[in-house]
């Protein structure tokens, strides 16, 4: 058990299971990318040939998912080292990174939606940045989630495995922004919802249980040196 994952010292994993069961890679590797352009997908559909499969407004109602399925990308990323601190179960390691980057894919979607085709932004003489400008002051909550895209990309970008060599230490410190980046994501969720904030309240306690276990984690380790 890898110190960092602040794990059960000794003990076996749960269940016996020293590798992951069978499929489980596939699973990881291959649903996240099948949603994120699965709804990318259904959503042109819906504008091209009529589907309506989204519903009456399917760039909002895609915007929606999109948005919702970085928050669930990131959160799954992040629970993968609770989780096999908890359990023991150190193959779930490798998915961390994948995790991440799906949630980067789901987001730059999201970004991509929100721009040309709720925006409707094209840079002329006429309309193009006074129509961003519009938008951000209208809605501010969109500057918190044009931060978390911002955030993100560096980790993105940082993400293989000659950058993780290259930058050491230093690799760690700039990802620990995925905290931030969470932070954001789920504030610019709770802001830009008009009625009811259980989703973004309970994305925010989740987040929060997160936190506590990494504090904690962290604690046992600075006592374990110690010691
Ligand atoms: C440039 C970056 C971003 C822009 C322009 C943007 C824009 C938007 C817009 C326009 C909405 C719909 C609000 C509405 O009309 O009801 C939305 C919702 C949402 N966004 Fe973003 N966003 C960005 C980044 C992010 C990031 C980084 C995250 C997560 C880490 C995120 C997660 C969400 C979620 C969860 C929703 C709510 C979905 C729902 O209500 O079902 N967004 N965003």
């Amino acid at each position: 058990m890898g110190a960092r994952s602040g794990g059960r010292a000794g003990a076996g994993p749960w269940l016996g299971l020293t590798q992951a069961p069978r499929g489980f890679a596939l699973v990881v590797t291959l649903a996240p990318p099948l949603i994120v352009f699965g709804i990318v997908t259904v959503l042109l559909a819906d504008l091209f040939w009529g589907t309506r499969l989204l519903g009456t407004d399917p760039v909002k109602a895609g915007e929606h998912l999109l948005g919702e399925w970085t928050i669930y990308l990131l959160f799954a990323s992040l629970t993968i080292t609770p989780l096999r601190g908890i359990t023991g179960w150190n193959w779930l390691a490798r998915h961390r990174r994948t995790l991440g980057l799906y949630a980067f894919l789901a987001v730059v979607f999201h970004f991509v939606v929100w721009l040309f085709l709720d925006l409707q932004f094209v840079v002329s003489e006429y309309v193009g940045w006074a129509t961003l400008e519009t938008d951000l002051t209208k809605r501010p909550y969109i500057i918190l989630g044009m931060t978390g895209l911002l955030l993100m990309t560096p980790l993105a970008i940082t993400s293989t495995q000659g950058m993780i060599r290259r930058l050491g230490r230093r690799w760690q410190r700039l990802h620990r922004l995925v905290y931030l980046i969470a932070v954001l994501g789920v504030v610019h969720w709770g802001m830009s919802v008009k009625k009811d904030l259980t989703e973004p309240v309970l994305a925010a306690l989740v987040l929060a249980v997160l936190f506590g276990w990494r504090i904690a984690a962290a604690r046992r380790r600075r006592a374990e040196r110690v010691a």
